[in-house]
């Protein structure tokens, strides 16, 4: 069968692809913001039965959905959820993680209320950057169609602008003829040494 032509895909969907490859079985990831759990699921299949990810967010409503997510792929050994704010991840991952995923807002079909904050996002995806295991990969993907979200945007790119480049390598995707509000994404990969 012919193999499927090139489509550029957006922010979520470019995360998705970079993590897919930078994961493998027996590996930490971290998912910083668990919302209705997608991508904890998809990190608990490519870290496999010896992996383990570590998985945040301060809703319970964020936990119960996640959790029913993973008993019903039968993976939920794979992970553990953890009811606090990523920026305290420092403190609460044991290992240092092969992989860590931002997808900033709020949670999907929730009030908006409660959404990422730009200074706790800051804080935590400073931690993130420390905590990564040599070679390891950040993505953060950003929602700049709200107030907090283009607050974000600002202090993120300031933030991975100002990455050393003998410790990371940093990119920034977006569509440059979206609609200013469509998603985009950071994605850093720190060096291996
Ligand atoms: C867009 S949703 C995440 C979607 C999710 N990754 C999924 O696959 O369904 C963003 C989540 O971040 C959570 N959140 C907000 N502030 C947070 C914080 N300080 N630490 C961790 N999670 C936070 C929200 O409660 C919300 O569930």
């Amino acid at each position: 069968m012919a193999e499927e032509r090139l489509t550029l895909r957006s922010a979520r969907f470019l995360a998705a692809d970079l993590l897919s490859r930078a994961l493998r079985p027996g590996d930490v990831a971290v998912d910083a913001t668990m919302g209705n759990g997608h991508d904890t699921l998809a990190l608990a299949r490519l870290v496999g039965e010896a992996g383990h990810v570590y998985a945040f967010d301060v809703q319970r409503a964020a936990l119960d959905a996640t959790r029913a997510r993973l008993e019903e792929a039968n993976l939920l050994s794979r992970a553990t959820l953890i009811l606090a704010g990523h920026e305290t991840m420092g403190e609460r991952v044991p290992a240092q993680p092969q992989a860590v995923c931002f997808n900033l807002g709020w949670l999907p079909g929730a009030p908006h209320g409660v959404t990422t904050r730009c200074e706790t996002t800051l804080a935590a995806v400073r931690a993130a950057c420390e905590l990564l295991a040599p070679g390891g990969l950040l993505t953060v993907c950003v929602y700049p169609g709200h107030e907090e979200g283009r607050r974000e945007l600002e202090a993120l790119e300031a933030f991975a602008r100002a990455l050393p480049p003998q410790r990371f390598n940093a990119l920034w995707h977006r569509f440059i003829n979206a609609a200013p509000g469509a998603p985009q994404l950071l994605a850093a990969q720190k060096s291996a040494s």
